[in-house]
């Protein structure tokens, strides 16, 4: 009988940990989030002694509407609303929400404004579109550093330089955080590529993250305001970073102080224990932090209650100090409106100053409108006006914002630059030409079986494998389409074997002529003994024959007769059917650029190309270097205006140009912006914020990048070897030069320097010279400050961005800069006292410039 009362009673108690008791079923609390009283901390800890241990731990996950926390009515918690992401709100709360909102430019372009000012207008901007909507946590901004240009969210991010990501950084998240919506600084730590980021492991040591990848977090957390932290998806040294004891317990909670909330990444924890290492709140859900996992972690002591009330805290703490815990409050203020003129305001002003100037020869720029009669426009980002939205806006992914469709002519280049162009310059549309169709491989065009054989190419099949090698010559076929019928292949040939097959020949072109290759299923295609990538472009000299095989492989099917396992013959209808063709560049006809005054051709990534969850390549797309070098030939007035989040290769089709301009992404406002630049209502004072290398290859963490696996290990590691001397700084230790320097930005005027003064002080150093606008055309300078220790008993880079300021000046106008450097200026991490450092008594350089490699006047002093 006793037994079977336990049993009832344990029973009973199980299922109360499975199902916990609902919340109408419990007593009525003492007191509600309404009533606490008193500092966040002691509200939240008032809420948290009338918790339940379920109620806590619902805390401790997303509702599973994937990006709300949960509501616990009894407590009068209500749930609070997520919307990503850097570049504006992507997702409102509320199942009739808009998803249209405010096409801010990307993070790479606020940060190439240098502006203080602009940041902190983008951050209070992005706050009131949250408070329109009703959103509680923003997340954004993105803080990682831009250590390849090839990372595939470059273009969230503030660039290469920790100092300008940290200004950029703090008075962003201090004017959204000022709005009552919590900005989410993101993606805690070192995820700086897309390249297997889930599973990845970043090793870096600790003088790195402290100096490098760290210190944007550091100040906007401690500065900014009431902040989140997202977690990234990567390892970092051993642990994800979301289970980092190291990161998450003792460098962000205790060294910094920070008293936020640290929240994964989508699905980015990974065990129970996270909450014991510093995670407090697993988005979008609690797969991971649920009840009973929670339950078992407690009884076998892996999690304490104390980390729990110590996770619930933090979100509790930032929801009263945020005011969402005031009796009335709501978070939605339907008096703002969702499509905000303050924002587009914001918007175009952003967009205007973060254009980056890269070259202008023999003045190409700006558009005289009383001179030009026809400009010819062309390439993929000419972003006409259409019913879809310009891809080219944003970078893509969980950032990428709709716009509202009423903005979609204020994106497009085409329309602000015949905007601009006004009623007497002719604008001249060359869209591209469509991708080739079906009809293209139906036909390999100039392929021939030998220099005087019969059309075509010789198609031979060799078994390998299981059983005797056999080569089977098949026939001559005249395109190469594998559009074979499910499970067999053509000639008899066996099913159950391995097989290569290789078209093998010539091609004869009857003139000179460029080529494309088109193909489709990865084959391997050898023209003239070169590999060729599908896309690329060949030319072929009239009567001389040019060596070409076609190579696939196909893996014997595991149950023979059934098709091939990843092979072809094998279904290979309905898109996996391999084919290659040789098409004319589809490029539109650019006749009338010759006699124009000027071609504006406008390409680069776009949201497609350039977005979270993948690494793009460096080199922009072969038709696209092929259109700028054809326009380029034809007029020397060729104007090339690039999309991307970071450098991408320049070198081959550059110097052809006359002048060249880098958007970025430049948000609902980039038509309007991009016609102002050209025709000279507005002028260029984008500086970039990362190097822009000659090629890839010269990148300083090149060689180590994207990772490598390592034996006994299940995911690959990533060592950032270079430590801190990467982008510029490893440029600088190299003695390279790169394409464009960090920093680096032209102008239609010039500037000159002079007077620099370096006054030591009790606490700082005041760097101080005149900046004179001696062209003439109103324009804005950035003026930036470089430090440099000499002798330093750990090796440091030449020189570091450690001040900078924006100025505008009339033509002929002097202004007075002057620039404070405080202690923290001087000093590097030591990893023997694991803590910063200022050499006293050693001497320092004090550099300013208008890059990083374009010191005018520089002056040394001793650190006192
Ligand atoms: C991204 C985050 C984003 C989240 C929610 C993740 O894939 O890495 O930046 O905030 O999705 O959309």
């Amino acid at each position: 009988m006793k037994l079977k009362i336990t049993l009832i009673v344990l029973s009973v108690a199980c299922l109360q940990l499975i199902c916990p008791r609902p919340a109408a079923a419990q007593a009525a609390p003492a007191i509600k989030a309404q009533d606490t009283q008193g500092t966040p901390d002691e509200r939240a800890d008032q809420l948290i002694a009338e918790m339940t241990l379920a109620e806590k731990v619902s805390l401790l996950g997303g509702d599973r509407s994937g990006f709300n926390t949960h509501t616990i009515e009894r407590l009068g918690i209500p749930g609070f609303w997520m919307s990503d992401g850097p570049q504006g709100v992507r997702n409102a709360p509320g199942p009739n929400a808009s998803r249209h909102a405010c096409a801010f430019p990307c993070g790479a372009a606020l940060a190439a404004t240098w502006d203080a000012g602009l940041a902190a207008a983008y951050g209070k901007a992005v706050g009131l579109e949250d408070r329109a909507r009703g959103t509680h946590f923003q997340l954004g901004p993105g803080l990682n550093i831009c250590r390849v240009p090839v990372n595939g969210r470059n273009f969230e991010y503030f660039g290469e330089d920790p100092f300008l990501t940290s200004v950029i950084a703090v008075n962003w998240v201090k004017a959204c955080s000022a709005q009552g919506s919590v900005p989410t600084i993101k993606h805690f730590a070192a995820n700086n590529q897309e390249w297997n980021r889930n599973s990845v492991e970043v090793q870096a040591d600790e003088r790195t993250l402290q100096e490098i990848y760290l210190p944007a977090f550091k100040k906007a957390a401690t500065e900014g305001g009431i902040v989140a932290v997202m977690c990234s998806y990567n390892r970092l040294n051993g642990f994800y970073t979301s289970a980092n004891d190291w990161l998450l317990n003792q460098v962000l909670k205790n060294q910094w102080g920070f008293k936020g909330l640290v929240m994964s990444d989508w699905g980015a924890s990974h065990a129970t224990t996270d909450v014991a290492r510093g995670l407090d709140l697993e988005m979008p859900n609690s797969a991971n932090l649920s009840f009973a996992n929670i339950q078992n972690a407690l009884n076998n002591g892996s999690v304490k209650e104390a980390d729990i009330n110590h996770a619930v805290h933090r979100l509790l703490r930032t929801a009263a100090a945020q005011g969402w815990l005031e009796a009335g409050w709501t978070q939605k203020q339907t008096n703002l409106p969702l499509d905000s003129p303050e924002s587009d305001k914001v918007a175009l002003a952003v967009a205007e100053n973060a254009i980056v100037l890269l070259k202008n020869d023999h003045h190409t720029l700006p558009l005289d409108r009383a001179k030009v009669k026809t400009i010819v426009v062309a390439g993929p980002n000419v972003s006409a006006t259409g019913s879809n939205a310009p891809a080219n806006m944003g970078g893509g992914g969980s950032g990428a914002v709709e716009t509202f469709p009423s903005h979609y002519a204020s994106a497009s280049y085409l329309d602000g630059i015949t905007k601009s162009a006004g009623p007497n310059v002719k604008v001249v549309y060359l869209p591209m030409p469509p991708p080739p169709g079906d009809a293209a491989y139906a036909m390999l065009t100039n392929a021939r079986t030998s220099a005087h054989g019969e059309a075509g190419l010789t198609l031979t099949v060799n078994l390998t494998g299981d059983g005797p090698a056999v080569q089977i010559p098949l026939a001559v076929q005249t395109a190469i389409n594998t559009n074979w019928p499910a499970g067999q292949l053509p000639f008899g040939v066996p099913t159950n074997r391995d097989a290569t097959f290789t078209w093998t020949g010539v091609l004869m072109a009857p003139q000179d002529s460029d080529w494309q290759i088109v193909a489709g299923g990865n084959p391997v295609i050898v023209i003239n003994g070169r590999t060729n990538a599908p896309g690329d472009i060949i030319h072929l000299q009239s009567g001389k024959p040019s060596p070409v095989s076609v190579q696939l492989r196909a893996q014997a099917s595991a149950a023979a007769g059934r098709g091939r396992r990843g092979g072809f013959g094998g279904g290979f209808g309905g898109g996996r059917q391999i084919r290659v063709a040789l098409v004319p560049p589809q490029i539109p006809d650019l006749s009338a650029a010759r006699s124009a005054d000027a071609v504006v051709l406008c390409v680069g990534l776009n949201r497609n190309t350039e977005s979270e969850g993948a690494d793009r390549p460096f080199d922009l797309p072969v038709l696209q270097q092929y259109l700028i070098t054809s326009a380029c030939k034809l007029n020397p007035h060729t104007i090339v205006i690039n999309n991307s989040g970071a450098g991408v290769g320049m070198s081959t089709w550059g110097p052809a140009a006359g002048a060249m301009l880098q958007a970025w992404y430049l948000g609902q406002e980039g038509g309007n912006a991009i016609g102002e630049v050209l025709f000279g209502d507005v002028n260029p004072s984008g500086h970039l914020c990362s190097t822009f290398d000659k090629k890839f290859e010269d990148n300083p963490a090149f060689p180590y990048y994207p990772g490598k696996a390592e034996s006994g290990m299940n995911y690959p590691v990533e060592p950032y070897t270079e430590g801190i001397f990467y982008g510029y700084r490893g440029y600088d230790k190299a003695g390279k030069k790169p394409l464009f320097p960090f920093g680096f930005g032209l102008s239609y005027t010039t500037f000159k320097y002079s007077h620099l003064k370096v006054a030591t002080g009790e606490s700082n150093v005041t760097v101080s010279l005149d900046t004179e606008n001696t062209g003439k055309r109103a324009g804005a300078d950035v003026v930036q400050v470089y430090v440099g220790e000499q002798n330093c008993p750990l090796s440091r880079p030449v020189r570091e961005l450690k001040g900078f300021q924006r100025v505008t000046l009339n033509p002929g106008e002097t202004k007075r800069v002057e620039i404070s450097l405080p202690r923290a200026s001087f000093a590097y991490y030591d990893p023997a006292k694991q803590d910063w450092t200022v050499d006293s008594g050693k001497t320092f350089t004090i550099e300013a410039g208008q890059s990083e490699q374009d010191i005018k006047l520089s002056d040394r002093i001793v650190y006192r």
